[in-house]
Formats: structure tokens, sequence, C-alpha cells
């Protein structure tokens, strides 16, 4: 079954040869994008869509999400905006309701929150595990989470969980966890900040993780510099999640390595943090991704647009630098050729914009501007 989508009024492949093109059609046939070209150039398909002059672009590549959890923190947001300050102790809040959930309430939970987001052009997920801190419910959620996506990350170094040795527990996530878990999952994760694991601790799950041929992936300089980029630059990571708070040096190691430095936005502006330093990291030369946070205290949206939006209003990206971060800019932190562009042999990950150019992304701030998407070639809407 092959679909020729046509009438593309503005087409951006995120392919180097190809750009941006306008009068554009695509052909989608096994699940892969077959041709990309001008309009009057299309070749005969199945079926025949016309988008009549609507935007098209790669789907959103989500990054970094927390979705394995159960329960709200709507109580701790309302505090948050009367005054009260972000502290990572709520995670324990989580810790406790996702560790009560059956596993059909955690997987529902989860495939609600994936499906919300693929109905707003998201087709590539990240999730993590992260709210469960035994060796049990760790697993648990790496089980669910991979039954559900296809990027799960290791997140038992989110927190210590209350009452727990920092040491002792570092030595299960390195130890029984990690064992436990990996089998489940591509890449772990460290949370290295103050109020969660410190260098030396953080250094011990990297190492331990490498070792044991996971990618890596470090939560770092959220609520204050300190040495979460310099050890995801050391230690060849994926991506570094947060860079809020940046020294010069941090820039300079990101600006020189092959770790995307992943801002979170909505995360930034949920926790009354700062805005990060999105312009000196791009005009320094990093490769910048954008991605939701999606978990239930600290950024609860699954909205790449809303994202977007703040990027460039706030973050002074161009539209065109926002919408790469949010496609191929997280498929680089996610070490994937497939998704996040529009090349031939690319995966089918089409969204189409109720709009004729993505500049209303921005222009149309909290518009919902989905008109159709396609996840590996199959029509979701
Ligand atoms: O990325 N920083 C640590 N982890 C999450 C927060 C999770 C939570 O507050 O439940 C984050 O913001």
């Amino acid at each position: 079954m092959s679909t020729l989508v046509t009438g593309i009024g503005e087409l951006t492949t995120n392919d180097p040869e190809l750009g941006r093109l306008t009068d554009a059609a695509l052909v989608l046939a096994d699940g892969r994008v077959a041709w990309v070209g001008s309009a009057s150039a299309a070749p005969a398909a199945d079926e025949r869509v016309d988008v009549e002059g609507r935007a098209v672009l790669p789907g959103w590549v989500d990054s970094h999400t927390h979705l394995v959890f159960a329960g709200d923190r709507t109580a701790e947001f309302e505090a948050r905006m009367a005054g009260e300050a972000y502290a990572a102790g709520g995670i324990a809040v989580t810790v406790e309701a996702t560790r009560a959930a059956s596993d059909d309430e955690l997987a529902a939970n989860l495939r609600r929150l994936v499906a919300e987001a693929a109905a707003q052009g998201t087709t590539t997920v990240e999730t993590k595990t992260g709210y469960g801190l035994t060796v049990e419910d760790e697993v648990r959620s790496a089980r669910i989470a991979a039954r559900v996506v296809d990027e799960v990350t290791f997140l038992g170094a989110h927190l210590v969980p209350p009452g727990a040795d920092a040491d002792e527990y570092v030595a299960v996530v390195i130890g029984d966890m990690l064992d436990a878990v990996a089998p489940h999952v591509r890449w772990a994760d460290v949370f290295c900040e103050r109020g969660a694991f410190d260098a030396d601790q953080s250094r011990a799950v990297l190492a331990a993780a490498r070792a044991k041929g996971l990618g890596l992936r470090v939560h770092g300089n959220q609520l204050g510099e300190g040495p979460g980029v310099g050890l995801a630059v050391e230690f060849g990571a994926a991506s570094v999640d947060h860079c809020t708070y940046l020294s010069d040096a941090d820039v300079d190691a990101l600006a020189n390595s092959a770790t995307v430095a992943t801002l979170l936005p909505a995360c930034d502006l949920s926790t009354r943090q700062a805005l990060p330093p999105a312009r000196r990291l791009l005009d320094a030369g990093a490769t910048v991704a954008l991605a939701s946070n999606c978990n239930p205290g600290s950024s609860y949206t699954t909205s790449m647009a809303y994202c977007i939006t703040t990027a460039v209003l706030q973050l002074r990206f161009t539209v065109e630098e926002a919408i790469t971060a949010a496609t191929l800019n997280g498929a680089k932190a996610l070490r994937r050729d497939d998704v996040g562009h529009l090349s031939p042999g690319a995966r089918a990950d089409v969204h189409v914009l109720d709009a004729p150019s993505t500049t209303h992304l921005a222009y149309r701030p909290g518009v919902p501007l989905t008109h159709a998407v396609w996840r590996a070639g199959v029509r979701l809407r």
C-alpha cells in the first residue's frame, strides 16, 4: 500500500540536499518515505491525500519524558504557583503512587499519554523508569515502557529513596538493579544534581551502565550549575538534558562534543526556573534538542508545539532552529538516523499542520495546529 501526500504548501524535509520545498509531494510506502519532490513530478500511488497547501514536517521526536507513573501532583503545582520552590523531593510522592499502582494502571496511563502526544504530531517518544526505585519496581516500569515505546531509559538513579543511604542505594542501582533492568532498556540516565546524585555517584552509575553496554544520558544543570554537563561530555553521553544553568566551560564543552544539549523549556517555566541560555548554545555551535519532559511533577505536558512556541518567543530560537531541535536533533539525542527527517528511506513519520507554514507554530501560540499524522506510514489522525 502506498500513499501520495500532495498539495504540500511548504515541506520541511530536514534533508541537507532537499531542504525546504514548496508545492511539494511525498510518497509513503511500506512504512518509509519512498519519494520526495515537486508535486508536478509526483509518481502515482495506491492512495492520494491532498493536503491543500498545508505545511508538512517530520513528526516530533520527544527525546525526554517520564511517562511510567501513577497519580498527579496538582497540589505541589499549586504550592509552586503560590511561591514555593521546586524541589526534586516531590519525585518521592510519585514513587509512592507508582509502587501502589497495578501494571494495567501504569500501562494505561502510559498509553494515554503516548496517544495524547501522537494526536499532536509526536511520532517518536523516549521514556524512563525512575518512579520505582526498587529492583522490582524498576524492572516492572522498564517492561511496561518497552511494550509501548521503542526508546526506554533506566533511571534508577533518579532520587535516593526516602530513608535510604545514598551510597548503599547507588550500590544497588549499579548492581542488582542494573543487571535486572538492562535487558529491557537501551539507555541509562542519572539525575546529577544537588539533592539527587553527586559527581562521584553519577560517575559510578554512568561507568556501570556503559560497562553493561547501555547508551548514556544525563539529567544535569537543572537547578544550578554543577558537574552534570562535564560528566555527560566526558562519558560521551548521547544527551545531557535540562542545561538550564551553564557555565562558559559547559557551553564550550557541548559545542565541541557529540553530546546533544536537550532543553526542556516547559519544565523551566513550570518550575519557575531561569530560562536556559539557548542562544549561547546555538551560537557556539552546540547541537540543541527540545523535548517535553512530560512528567507529573515538573512538566505535565505532552505538547511539543508548546515547546517550539516557547523556544521561539522566549528562548530566541528561529522557527527553523526550533523545528530542527524538536525533530532532527531529538533524533540525534537518541542516536537515531531513521526519524526526524523526511529523506527517501526515512521512517514515514509525517506531521501535517493546519497552517500554510511552520511559522504559525510560534505565530499562533496555543492554537492546536495538527491536521494529520502518519507514523511509519500508518495514519494516526
Ligand atoms: O526531569 N529532574 C528530574 N526528573 C524530572 C522531575 C520529575 C519529577 O519532579 O517528578 C525532570 O524534571
